[in-house]
């Protein structure tokens, strides 16, 4: 039987602690999410309202089948910058006309919807989870284009949005734009380098130029409307394919075009007769110790979250701090790779690399989730080839070509990072609970490293040390990497796809594996799996 057993007590202290903890940090996430949710906040999206007109979450609703999931990305993209929380951009996965369809919706309500750096680099992202993994585009557009205060940052890196629409036209997968009002100046390329476009009546404007700056260049007197007004594109121009009459009726138009796709999964959808977990979901919040020190056994998470609790080991009893083996969720076939004690050793490294590649011979997905304190250092470690090993593990990661996921519960520090399918990595997804921590190494030890080197340094230059000096130095930097360590300022940051609740997983890595799955799954092929 592979059937995973359990050790957690959800009577017991430990169990109640980490909970406690866990919900607390769930709690400060709301409240981070609950910024995004607001938008420009009450004046403007009361203006925004006093239109007529939708807010970006409520467009994204009528679009999607009803009742069906939507999965919101990087909700706090620009957290801890001098922009809101959000980036003036909904992005996510939802599912129209039973397709799978990556969706991004400007939000007015923030500084006109104009597009800041983090609004740029958020819409980048949800173009590649569109390459990557052949999901149909739906861009519902109302933006007032580059903000103009930080145009240096944006004008020369912004020009890949254009050329991302028609390169994803060119590899055969749809584009969409929705326009509800204004799309101008580089804007209007969205539309322009689109597949199929809806815009809606007396509220589009797609133009180069608006009616002050033709006057400008050619003192020409014209208007919003006859410059770029739905009517106008669909009469005239052509730029319009579908001319809607008022907001609902352009969603109801951009169903009927992805209907109309044809559009064909190659892959399985997720298996409905799927066996839940044979424990509780709830219970992944009792798991993490709010002290990530404390190790805990990444089976207790698996146990709740894969099909029937079922996890088929593989080398058990070699290299027992990273725990791997095959199971399924939702139906689909995974790999697990998942840290058991913190630090990777040499046999970890290796029996990673051998995991990956039979998962490249299989075609399986991997799945890796990370609380790792990174790779073991120390004489007997080096001496041993740690730096060969985990460059095996890495090569491995790198070069493998099933699709990846990672879910950073805990630590996730230094090379360890890379090793277990880091951003830099490109996994399909990144999510991380809310008691993640990545950085290059834990706040105490980079403190204390910085510390020694000016030791060093002071004693080399035949100068006296300030202790006192040294002792406030260390509380600051500890201070700061911790700071930075944090989920929400590394989501800030786009540097994860979201924080997601523990409880969630299984639906969130769900629809992953799903939308996943209009892609070919197809492993590297031209080599063998070799022992190492
Ligand atoms: N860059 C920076 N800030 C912008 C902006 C932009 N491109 N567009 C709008 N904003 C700001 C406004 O200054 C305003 O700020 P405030 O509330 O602090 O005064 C806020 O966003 C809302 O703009 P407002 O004009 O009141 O909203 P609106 O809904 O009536 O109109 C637009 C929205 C987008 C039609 C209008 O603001 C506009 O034409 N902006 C410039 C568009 C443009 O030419 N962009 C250049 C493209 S490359």
């Amino acid at each position: 039987m592979t059937v995973l057993p359990t050790r957690l007590d959800p009577a017991g202290a430990d169990y109640a602690e980490h909970r406690a903890a866990m919900l607390g940090k769930l709690a400060d996430l709301d409240a981070e999410h609950a910024k995004a949710l607001a938008g420009g906040g009450p004046k403007y999206v009361e203006r925004h309202r006093k239109r007529g007109k939708l807010l970006p979450r409520e467009r994204i609703e009528l679009l999607i089948d009803q009742d069906s999931p939507f999965l919101e990305l990087s909700p706090l993209a620009a957290w801890g910058s001098d922009y809101p929380v959000g980036a003036a951009l909904v992005t996510g996965i939802g599912v129209i006309e039973g397709v799978e369809c990556v969706i991004t919706a400007n939000d007015p309500t923030v500084r006109g919807g104009a597009s800041n750096p983090w609004t740029l680099r958020k819409a980048l992202r949800a173009n590649e989870i569109a390459l990557t993994n052949r999901l149909p585009l739906v861009n519902l557009v109302e933006s007032g284009g580059a903000d103009l205060p930080s145009q240096k940052e944006i004008f020369i890196p912004g020009g890949a949005l254009f050329r991302d629409l028609t390169c994803l036209s060119a590899a055969g997968i749809p584009t969409v734009a929705v326009v509800f009002g204004n799309s101008t100046a580089g804007g209007a390329y969205v539309p322009g380098m689109s597949d199929h476009t809806v815009m809606v009546k007396e509220r589009a404007k797609v133009f180069l130029g608006g009616p002050p700056l033709v006057k400008m260049a050619t003192g020409e007197e014209s208007d919003d409307e006859s410059l770029g007004g739905a009517e106008m594109h669909a009469r005239t121009s052509g730029l319009a394919d579908h001319f809607a009459v008022d907001e609902p009726d352009a969603l109801r138009l951009a169903r009927r075009v992805v209907a109309r796709l044809d559009h064909r999964k190659p892959g399985p959808d997720p298996d409905v007769n799927a066996e839940p977990p044979k424990y509780d979901e709830d219970e992944l919040l009792g798991i993490v110790p709010g002290d990530l020190k404390v190790p805990f056994d990444p089976r207790e998470v698996i146990a709740r979250i894969v099909d029937g609790s079922d996890f088929d080991e593989f080398k058990p009893l070699y290299g027992a701090s990273l725990a791997t083996g095959w199971a399924r969720l939702h139906g689909y076939p995974v790999g697990i790779l998942a840290n058991a004690q913190g630090v990777l050793f040499n046999e970890e490294s290796q029996k990673a690399a051998q995991f990956i590649q039979l998962a490249n011979q299989r075609d399986i997905p991997l799945l890796f989730l990370h609380n790792t304190t990174g790779y073991m250092v120390g004489k007997d470690y080096e001496q041993g080839g740690i730096i060969k090993h985990g460059a095996m593990m890495i090569n491995a990661v790198a070069n493998s070509r099933v699709p990846h996921l990672s879910v950073l519960m805990g630590a996730s520090y230094g090379a360890g990072h890379y090793g277990m399918c880091g951003r830099a990595y490109e996994p399909r997804f990144l999510f991380a609970w809310p008691s993640a921590k990545s950085a290059v190494m834990g706040p105490q030890q980079l403190a204390g490293v910085l510390s020694i080197v000016a030791r060093q340094s002071a004693a080399a230059k035949g100068q006296p040390y300030d202790e006192d000096a040294d002792a406030a130095i260390r509380a600051m930097v500890e201070q700061q990497i911790e700071a930075e360590s944090l989920p929400v300022f590394l989501s800030g940051r786009l540097y994860d796809d979201g924080v997601i609740d523990p409880r969630d997983t299984r639906t969130v890595l769900g629809l992953c594996l799903s939308a996943i799955h209009n892609a070919p799954v197809e492993g590297a092929r031209g080599y063998g799996v070799f022992r190492m």
